[in-house]
């Protein structure tokens, strides 16, 4: 062989080679400029918004009312001084504060046109349309896109309806309450949940945005996060500490309080009852409960992925028949020594030297696509 023909086969294979190369990374720059798949902001309220609705459910129901029940301990305005549980409003609200200070996007609160509490009040024209329309038609959330400084806001306030005569006779006996005429199934107020969507003015144009799913996947984990660490601070611990009522596992037969895990499990499963394409699991690679296992390949990997990696949610998709769905992990931490003992104790932990601070498992998320 010649040195030209060395010559000229070697500049055809490296011009392969390099014309090969770039055909991905080409694809690559490609796929960054497709639109990806994103949710409505209608879409991503309800999520939101199901999550929000679960835990207080769970907390009026399976916590306020069934101790008020059984005559061990009742919800009440001055929580701290009466040594008692804090009202669902209050719970709602000091929740939303917790999510809100941590600055992720998406904001939430409780607002009523006849508030007991002032700072309820509605802060704008907008909202307060928009509890009037939510009081004649409580079948829906009424939705709106606003500017607010240089940025634009998508605005949904879904109905906070009266659902037992307890609502109405404490509001319409409350000193501070304007109204005093609430009947069963009126709508007391509304849960209003806020999502940034940007600076552009396209952004203002209905029907055009589309969110992230990642994004409001941290914003349905930032729900459950920080309900789960109001009722583990306000209500498991700070119970606890005054010898007022334990948390046990058999809660429900020893007239005790939930566990935060299993808090989180009811809520888990009455969003599931919706049918509304929002799924979320408590799991771990060391469960106390093996239902709490990893299901699939995607909940193992995850798991083991934030466990190395703990500083971000290990994500991908899935597709179940026609549905395409999001799924993400984040990792659950031992942030207390409460944590550790507990699940180093149990004689069903299959792991016996957790430390603080370690992730002990984590908070599967899961949201069909539209
Ligand atoms: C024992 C009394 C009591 C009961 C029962 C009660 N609430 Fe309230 N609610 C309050 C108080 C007090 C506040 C003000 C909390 C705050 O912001 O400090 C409040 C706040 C609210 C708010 C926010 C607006 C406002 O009034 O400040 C709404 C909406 C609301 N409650 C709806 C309900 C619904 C719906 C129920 C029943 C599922 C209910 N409440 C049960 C006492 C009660
Ligand atoms: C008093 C005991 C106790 C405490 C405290 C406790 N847990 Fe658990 N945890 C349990 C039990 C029991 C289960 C199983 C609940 C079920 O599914 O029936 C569980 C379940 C879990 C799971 C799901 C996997 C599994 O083990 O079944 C995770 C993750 C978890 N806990 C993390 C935590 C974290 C983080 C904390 C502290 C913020 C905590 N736990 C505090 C007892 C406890």
């Amino acid at each position: 062989m010649t040195t030209d023909k060395l010559r000229s086969i070697l500049f055809l294979s490296i011009a392969l080679t390099v014309c090969f190369l770039s055909v991905p990374s080409f694809s690559v720059l490609a796929d960054s400029n497709k639109t990806r798949p994103g949710l409505s902001p209608r879409t991503a309220t309800d999520y939101i918004h199901a999550v929000i609705q679960a835990d207080r459910k769970v907390y009026s129901h399976d916590i306020v009312a069934r101790l008020g029940k059984l005559g061990l301990l009742n919800a009440s305005e001055n929580w701290k001084e009466e040594n008692s549980l804090l009202l669902p409003a209050q719970f709602l609200l000091k929740s939303a504060e917790l999510s809100n200070e941590r600055g992720i996007g998406m904001r939430y609160y409780l607002t009523s046109l006849w508030p007991i509490n002032k700072n309820n009040s509605p802060k704008s024209k907008n909202e307060i349309t928009g509890l009037q329309e939510i009081a004649r038609n409580p079948d829906a959330p009424f939705t709106w896109i606003v500017k607010e400084g240089n940025r634009w806001y998508y605005q949904a306030i879904y109905p906070d309806v009266a659902t037992s005569e307890s609502c109405v006779t404490c509001h319409n006996n409350h000193p501070h309450s304007p109204k005093k005429d609430f009947k069963v199934g009126d709508v007391m107020g509304g849960i209003l949940i806020n999502l940034p969507i940007g600076k552009q003015e396209k952004h203002a144009e209905p029907g055009k945005h589309q969110f992230p799913p990642e994004i409001i996947s941290d914003y349905v984990h930032s729900v459950l996060e920080s309900d789960r660490e109001i009722y583990s601070k306000y209500i498991v611990d700070r119970l606890k500490n005054q010898n007022i009522i334990q948390s046990s596992e058999n809660w429900w037969a020893e007239k005790s309080l939930p566990l935060p895990a299993q808090f989180l499990l009811n809520a888990s499963r009455l969003v599931e009852k919706n049918k509304l394409g929002v799924h979320f699991r408590l799991i771990s690679l060391w469960p106390i409960n093996s239902k709490n296992g990893p299901a699939n390949e995607f909940e193992h990997t995850g798991l083991e992925t934030v466990e190395t990696h703990p500083i971000r949610p290990y994500i991908g998709t899935s597709r179940i028949g026609q549905k395409d769905y999001f799924k993400a992990v984040y990792p659950d931490f031992a942030v207390t020594q409460g944590c550790v003992n507990c699940h180093n104790d149990s004689p069903e932990s299959p792991k016996k030297d957790f430390k603080l601070n370690d992730v002990m498992g984590g908070i599967a998320v899961s949201l069909a696509m539209n």
